[in-house]
């Protein structure tokens, strides 16, 4: 692997930073930063509403984007809605459907969700009164597949599950789970949250047949605020807009509004023109270095950050989520024995300038009621990550016995 520190002007400013927090955002690089910077300073215009030379080339880049999102997973434009990120798409989906929830039906989702992928759906169960079943891990933090298979039946409407989980770094085999539930009931919605997926994996929507699919830009190399929502085009026809309002219209009159076609009908107001136009630059940038490379490299540096800790620390540390490491993706969650995760993390912060993240991660359900724990630390690691930044975690762990015992 190449070292692509160098394409990061805050890894090459600050040569003493050792970021393993990618899981919760990852660092952009500075082809990103400048195409963010060219849409300011050469073509400052609204999208799609004006007749003039800057606002026609804001809109050409602008979809030039969706193009690139559609080619990138396989879908047809139309399939590409943009949003936020991975909250609001789900939030979208969970609202959209939910005149197709009735008491009778139930809503299948998993122990491992984000709350992103969580709460909307709870809400929905609880508004239509329908029933929120959640899906068991195993010891290993993997999903239980036999229970998930039993909590699918003919009244399952939808079912909603992480790809990649946040905190256990579990890859869920995500086209054999469709084709299983799709055997038990043909008509069940599928809703896939890529959030964690995205920025490491192939994603093929063809291939892994979801109904729906969403993951946001900042967690692969793009910027905060813009996000995707994608949906078979079918599947997409059946959402309800959440919001109603400028340039998702076709007919307005006081009597009645009428909506635009797909995608637009789901892209109310001005949207992140800047943040949508330079998205294309981070796909750039991971296609160039190529997924199977991102892959190998973070199983590499996964698998010597298990050593590593084991080596050390032995039974004293606890880390979770699978051991195989192929199938545990950049985030590991763990917890000492003696430590307060929140001491582990100012520690290293302060005495090596080491950033993870600490607490509960959005998944309290998977924290307090599976894994049985009040919090944990988690390190990530991502393609400019190396072992050297491995060995100032360690080093950082090993301060922390020095300072508190
Ligand atoms: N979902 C992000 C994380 O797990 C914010 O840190």
């Amino acid at each position: 692997m190449n070292n692509y520190k160098k394409d990061f002007t805050i890894l090459r400013n600050n040569p003493e930073l050792t970021y393993l927090d990618s899981t919760a955002s990852s660092l952009t690089p500075d082809s990103v930063v400048e195409k963010i910077n060219e849409y300011y300073k050469n073509y400052r215009a609204n999208i799609a509403r004006g007749v003039y030379k800057t606002s026609e080339q804001a809109t050409e880049e602008y979809e030039k984007t969706r193009q690139k999102v559609a080619n990138f997973i396989n879908a047809a434009e139309k399939e590409i809605v943009f949003t936020s990120g991975t909250t609001m798409s789900l939030n979208m989906i969970a609202y959209g459907l939910s005149n197709l929830v009735g008491e009778n039906n139930n809503i299948v989702t998993t122990a491992m969700e984000h709350h992103a992928n969580f709460i909307p759906w709870q809400q929905l169960a609880k508004n239509k009164e329908a029933e929120f079943r959640v899906t068991n891990i195993d010891k290993q933090g993997r999903l239980d597949l036999n229970d998930l298979k039993n909590k699918v039946d003919k009244n399952t409407k939808i079912l909603t599950f992480t790809y990649v989980s946040n905190v256990l770094g579990t890859i869920n085999p995500v086209k054999e789970i469709i084709q299983e539930v799709k055997k038990i009931n043909p008509e069940i919605i599928t809703v896939v949250d890529a959030a964690q997926a995205s920025p490491h994996l192939k994603l093929d929507v063809k291939n892994l047949d979801c109904d729906f699919l969403a993951f946001s830009g900042h967690k692969m190399l793009g910027p905060t605020g813009v996000g995707v929502l994608y949906g078979k085009i079918e599947k997409l026809k059946l959402l309800k807009p959440i919001f109603t309002g400028g340039e998702m219209i076709s007919e307005v009159t006081c009597q009645a509004s009428t909506f635009a076609e797909l995608p637009h009908r789901l892209e109310a107001g001005t949207p992140n023109i800047a943040g949508a136009i330079a998205f294309k630059e981070s796909l750039k940038y991971l296609k160039k270095v190529g997924f199977e490379n991102i892959q190998k490299h973070e199983q590499k540096l996964v698998k010597y950050t298990f050593e590593k800790m084991k080596n050390e620390f032995g039974d004293d540390v606890k880390i979770f989520g699978p051991e195989k490491v192929e199938e545990h993706s950049g985030s590991i969650s763990f917890t000492f024995k003696k430590y307060h995760p929140h001491d582990i993390a100012a520690i290293l912060d302060q005495e090596k300038n080491v950033c993870i993240r600490v607490g509960m991660h959005c998944a309290m359900p998977l924290h307090r009621e599976f894994l049985n724990v009040h919090a944990t630390a988690r390190l990530s690691v991502y393609l400019y990550n190396d072992k050297n930044d491995i060995d100032k975690f360690i080093e950082g762990l090993k301060r922390i016995e020095e300072i508190l015992g």
